[in-house]
C-alpha cells in the first residue's frame, strides 16, 4: 500500500509518500517561514493563500521524486485538524478532490497523530501501547496510546505550549520567528545555571504544564542585565532551554510511572531540540525505557508524517471516525 500524505495545518505545505514498511518514497516541503517572519508570527490569511499557491506544485514534486504515477497511490491522507482553518481547508479540499478524481479512499487525520507517526519512520517496529510526549508550537501533551490505537490524554498545557515558550521568549530576546532553533543554537555554548527561571506545576505527579510565566521571568532578567544582555545571551538561552526541558523530562517520568509503560515516543517540532533529546535519552537509559525519537528532519510539520500515520491506521485496521475539518480538534 502506498499512502500520499498532505499537511497544511499551519505554515508548511507538505506532501510525502510512504509505503507499508514506512519507507519514504518521495517528499516535498514548502516552508512559509520567511513570509511570516516579518510579522513576528503566522498570519492565517497569508498562510492560506500561500498554501493555495503551493499545494499543487508540492504534491507533484513529491510524486515525481517517488517516480510513481498518481494511479499507484492507494490512499490519500491529510491533516483534518487541529490548525488554522483557512490552511486546513486548502489541504482538505485538495486531498478530497484528488481522491475523488483518482477514485481512491481519503483519510482525514489529527495533526498530532501525524507528529507521533514521524517516530514510526525511524523505528518501524514500534507498536502501541506506549506513552507519547508531543511538543510543538501549538501543543504540549502527554498522551497514552493503547493497543488498537486508542488515545488517552494524561496532561496538557494550561497556557503556552513548549514551542510557543521558546518562540515568545526568543522574541523578547530580540531573536527572529520562530525562535526555537536559534535559542537552542545559542544555548549550546551557554551556562545552564546562569538564571533560575520558574518551573511551574512541579508538585510530584502533576501532568499539566504551564509555560506562560517564562515570558515575564525572561523580560525581568533582561531588564536587570541592561546592556550586559549582549554578552550573556548564550547564558540566558541555556537557562531558558533548561527550564523548559527540566519540566518536560520530569513530567514524562511521572506519566511513565502513572501509566506503567516502558515505551516512549517524543515527537513534534520541539523534539528536534538537541538538549531535550539528550535528556530524554539519559532518562530512558536510567529507567530502562525504550525511547523512540523521530529523525530531526521529520520533527517539524511535513506531509511524510501524515502518510505514516495513515499507514499505521491501515495496518491496525482502524479508519478514523468521519467528521468535518473542525472535528480533528481532539483525540478520538
Ligand atoms: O511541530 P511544529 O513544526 O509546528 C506546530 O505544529 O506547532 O513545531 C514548531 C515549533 C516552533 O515553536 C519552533 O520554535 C519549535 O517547534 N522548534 C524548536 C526547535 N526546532 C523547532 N524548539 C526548540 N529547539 C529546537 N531545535
Ligand atoms: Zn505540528
Amino acid at each position: 500500500m502506498i499512502v500520499l500524505g498532505i499537511e497544511t495545518s499551519c505554515d508548511e505545505t507538505g506532501c510525502g509518500l510512504v509505503d507499508g514498511d514506512y519507507r519514504v518514497l518521495g517528499q516535498s516541503l514548502y516552508s512559509q517561514v520567511q513570509t511570516h517572519a516579518r510579522f513576528g508570527g503566522v498570519v492565517p490569511e497569508v498562510a492560506a493563500r500561500a498554501h493555495l499557491e503551493k499545494i499543487s506544485p508540492v504534491v507533484h514534486a513529491a510524486t515525481e521524486e517517488a517516480g510513481i504515477d498518481f494511479a499507484a497511490v492507494d490512499v490519500i491522507a491529510y491533516t483534518r485538524g487541529p490548525g488554522l482553518l483557512g490552511p486546513l481547508l486548502v489541504g482538505s479540499s485538495f486531498a478530497q478532490g484528488l481522491a475523488r478524481s483518482l477514485n481512491k479512499p481519503v483519510m482525514g487525520l489529527n495533526h498530532l497523530e501525524g507528529h507521533l507517526a514521524s517516530a514510526y519512520l525511524s523505528d518501524t517496529k514500534v507498536e502501541p501501547p506506549f506513552l507519547a510526549l508531543l511538543v510543538s508550537g501549538g501543543h504540549t501533551e502527554l498522551v497514552h496510546v493503547g493497543e488498537g490505537l486508542t488515545f488517552r490524554m494524561l496532561g496538557q498545557t494550561r497556557d503556552d505550549a513548549a514551542g510557543e515558550a521558546f518562540d515568545k521568549c526568543g522574541k523578547i530576546l530580540g531573536l527572529g520567528y520562530p525562535a526555537g532553533a536559534e535559542v537552542a543554537q545559542l544555548a549550546s555554548s551557554g551556562r545552564r545555571d546562569f538564571l533560575h527561571l520558574p518551573r511551574a506545576l512541579m508538585d510530584h505527579g502533576n501532568l499539566e504544564f504551564s509555560f506562560s510565566g517564562l515570558k515575564t521571568a525572561t523580560a525581568r532578567a533582561i531588564e536587570k542585565l541592561g546592556d550586559g544582555i549582549a554578552s550573556r545571551i548564550h547564558d540566558v538561552c541555556a537557562s531558558l532551554e533548561t527550564a523548559i526541558v527540566d519540566v518536560l523530562v520530569s513530567k514524562t517520568l511521572w506519566a511513565l510511572e502513572a501509566c506503567g509503560e516502558t515505551r516512549l515516543i517524543v515527537a513534534g517540532g520541539v523534539a528536534a531540540n538537541a538538549h531535550l533529546r539528550q535528556r530524554m535519552t539519559d532518562l530512558a537509559q536510567r529507567e530502562g525505557i525504550h525511547l523512540t525519537l523521530p529523525d530531526r528532519k521529520f520533527c517539524g510539520d511535513n506531509g511524510v508524517m501524515m502518510a505514516a500515520a495513515a499507514q499505521k491506521r491501515l495496518q491496525i485496521g482502524k479508519w478514523p471516525a468521519a467528521g468535518s475539518a473542525s472535528a480533528g480538534l481532539s483525540w478520538e
